[in-house]
């Protein structure tokens, strides 16, 4: 009998490498649990591995999102730029302040906003665009960026699914110092820390800002508090610090980064040479060279949905990322009609893609959508 490759099943997960268990074996009996000394180490490697200056590490993606936000000074009454096709994280972020999502359309191939629908999104209010790097591919609003700054709007990217990927001809995502950028780290993401997120700070006011808010309002240090009878409380704050055990984790996902980015990026391009024969099936291009892919997603020309019940009899992880935002009840005060956002949500299918798959793994899957879209035509 034929055996199934491994991971087809999961559309998504995390790679364990070995090292995590004794990691957080090392952090559990100090009792520090929260922020503390290893939490630094790790926003240290990541500074490192991006070549920034600084990096604030918190509890989550969204966290990050929220901060940033509030960094910046977004508040009641500003509206942000927001694609429509994204996790509700991004907008739940923006809505949570009495900011109003301004939905934008995305460009068909790359599923991310372009300059062009940015500007066509624009309001008097707009005071912050903000990208989603979809699939981890660089979003670039270069042609547009000093008509914003002429705007007073700032960018913060949503970079969840981007660790590790690069603007072509610049720097990595993170690096570009006009953008503030949120990463996940997420169990599914390029990076992992169980759960987190970080935020790179554009200057050394902004990362105090963040790590203010990220913490009480309180920024002395636990060590320089020992002994004092009182602390300092600049502002408001939250408790959005990462814990030192999920940046034990960290620290052992980012030893292992590079080759994880090569599996993702082979993996990516074993989709790329097998898609090609399927009638009706077009890839997502994700810009693999400078990119890490976090997902690999198809567009169908017809029966998505069908394609997709008849891939998840057979056992096979599809999924939809993501529903569009701007047609959820939530979001209704914000709805407007993007074009080409409905049409493509109508026809996106995201194929299994971790790296616990192997060359046998996508072929399966491949000639199982093959055998999926043959049988709906
Ligand atoms: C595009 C996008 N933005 C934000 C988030 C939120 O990240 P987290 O799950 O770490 O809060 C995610 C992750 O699910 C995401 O995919």
């Amino acid at each position: 009998m034929e055996t199934t490759p491994p991971g087809v099943e999961r559309n998504a997960a995390p790679i364990i490498h070995g090292g995590e268990a004794a990691a957080l074996e090392a952090v559990l009996p100090g009792g520090q649990w929260g922020h503390g000394e290893v939490t630094d180490r790790f926003e240290a490697g990541l500074a490192d591995l991006l070549a920034v200056p600084d990096v604030v590490a918190v509890n989550s993606g969204t966290s990050a999102l929220h901060l940033a936000l509030r960094a910046v000074g977004i508040g009641p009454g500003d509206d942000v730029v927001v694609p429509s096709l994204t996790f509700a994280a991004s907008v739940q972020a923006i809505t949570f302040g009495g900011t109003r999502p301004r939905f934008a359309d995305i460009d068909p191939d790359t599923l991310a906003v372009t300059p062009d629908t940015v500007l066509e999104a624009l309001t008097p209010d707009t005071k912050a665009v903000m990208p989603v790097l979809y699939g981890g591919r660089a979003v670039d609003l270069g042609p547009i960026r000093t008509t914003l700054a002429q705007q007073g709007i700032q960018i913060i990217e949503d970079a969840a699914h981007a660790f590790g990927s690069r603007t072509p001809g610049g720097p990595m995502v993170g690096a570009d110092p006009d953008t503030l950028t949120c990463f996940s780290f997420d169990p599914i993401k390029n990076l992992t820390t169980g759960q987190g997120g970080a935020i790179i700070p554009r200057n050394p006011a902004e990362a105090e800002a963040l790590r203010s808010l990220r913490l009480f309002g309180i920024v002395q240090p636990k060590d320089a508090r020992a002994g004092l009878t009182s602390y300092g409380i600049q502002g408001p704050g939250l408790r959005f610090d990462l814990s030192q055990l999920n940046a034990a984790i960290g620290l052992v996902q980012l030893e292992h980064f590079t080759e994880v980015a090569g599996i993702r990026r082979h993996l990516w391009r074993t989709y790329q040479a097998e898609l090609p024969g399927l009638d009706g099936v077009h890839l997502v291009d994700v810009d693999v060279t400078h990119t890490v892919p976090f997902n690999c997603v198809v567009r169908l020309d017809r029966r998505r949905d069908e394609v997709f019940q008849r891939l998840r009899a057979e056992n096979i992880g599809v999924a939809v990322h993501y529903p569009p935002n701007h047609t959820q009840p939530a979001f209704a005060p914000w709805h407007r009609d993007l074009p080409v956002t409905e049409r493509v949500a109508a026809e996106i299918l995201g194929l299994p893609f971790h790296p616990a798959m192997t060359d046998d793994s996508v072929r399966f899957v491949v000639a199982a959508l093959a055998r999926a879209v043959k049988e709906t035509a």
